[in-house]
């Protein structure tokens, strides 16, 4: 394994991360599969999934590893209160009302009314967990976190003490993760003895940020690409920003620039969280070769792109690319209709 570009260790970049408070919520590390029958149904490249949906907490997903972070953070500063707020499918809510659950603190969850309000997947597990879950009119960005500082104030003045998770600390944070969970990939790599050139992520954020840092911090033939769920204006800036905060917080002396981020809207269709007939194709197809559940908003989209870039020949057959599995799946049972009306 090629290792002279590498600016720190394996192990160096474990006790950067380990200087961090956190909490130990998890189940790591998360299997790195292969998919020896998608391979040979997409006649392409070797493919494996690195399993984030079965990092062990209240179904999975990438976001207990951020939490593990940013909620670490929350109890080091002492707060007994978690504030968070999103889409009413959150995967990132639920996640974090269930570890709020685990650890005892209280979560209060403001979400922005949409087009899945109805009490399923995400939303149904919200309230299971116990949150306080209240639907808001502000849409999801800068107006819904006015709305959780504000309820954070008032909390504050009832004797609480809340810890608001919102960009750009808890983007960071996730690319803190992020560069962990490459860490752990360079690991299992060399036990499996393999050596993938490719890795997919359906992210635009804090995902691929420490994606992209981790594999630089270790010097890996490993390439990022993004898929974007959403259309944000500003997301190579926001990538950009949230692996060079990430950087300085493990003290590793080098930015990310924009041309080493590689992130396409070529899959989110119509709008964030509206399926395409590709994204249905990808998740049936996955689930048909492996047993394997994507989710309908991120994942799905993100292995449509997969497909659609091993069919125009953009990776060939020799190469081996790993699909990072980020969850999600509490969301297959909202979109339940959407899911069956496109036959494959
Ligand atoms: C299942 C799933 N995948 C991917 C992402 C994207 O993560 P990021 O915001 O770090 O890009 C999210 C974020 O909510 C998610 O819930």
């Amino acid at each position: 394994m090629n290792q002279e570009n590498n600016i720190v260790t394996r192990l160096g970049l474990c006790q950067r991360i380990e200087q961090l408070p956190q909490v130990d919520i998890g189940h790591y590390p998360t299997p790195l599969e292969p998919c020896p029958r998608l391979s040979e149904a997409l006649g392409g490249p070797r493919i494996y999934i690195k399993r984030e949906d079965c990092s062990g907490v209240a179904f999975g997903g990438n976001k207990i590893r951020q939490l593990t972070f940013t909620i670490g953070e929350a109890i080091h500063q002492n707060a007994d209160t978690i504030v968070h707020g999103a889409t009413t499918q959150s995967n990132h809510c639920r996640q974090a009302a269930a570890v709020a659950a685990q650890l005892g603190l209280k979560c209060y969850l403001r979400l922005s009314r949409d087009h899945k309000s109805l009490v399923q997947g995400n939303l149904l597990l919200d309230h299971l967990a116990g949150a306080d879950v209240e639907l808001v009119d502000a849409p999801f960005g800068p107006e819904l976190d006015l709305v959780k500082y504000a309820l954070a104030d008032k909390l504050r003045s009832d004797g609480l003490r809340p810890y608001v998770i919102a960009a750009p600390q808890s983007t960071a944070l996730a690319a803190v993760a992020f560069s962990w969970c490459i860490a752990e990939i360079h690991k299992q790599q060399q036990e499996m003895g393999i050596e993938a050139d490719l890795i997919y992520a359906g992210s635009a954020g804090g995902t691929q940020a420490g994606l992209i840092l981790g594999s630089k911090a270790l010097g890996m033939k490993l390439q990022p690409v993004g898929v974007a769920p959403i259309y944000w204006e500003d997301k190579i800036d926001r990538i950009r920003q949230a692996a060079n905060n990430a950087a300085k917080l493990l003290n590793l002396d080098f930015q990310i620039a924009d041309d080493e981020i590689s992130n396409t809207d070529a899959y989110i269709g119509q709008a964030y969280g509206v399926l395409t007939p590709e994204c249905i194709q990808a998740l049936k197809i996955v689930a048909q070769m492996e047993g394997i559940f994507l989710d309908p908003v991120y994942t799905s989209k993100a292995f449509a792109g997969l497909i659609d870039h091993i069919r125009k020949g953009k990776i060939s057959s020799d190469q081996t690319v790993i699909f990072l599995h980020t969850g999600g799946t509490p969301a297959l049972f909202a979109y339940n209709q959407e899911l069956t009306d496109v036959p494959i």
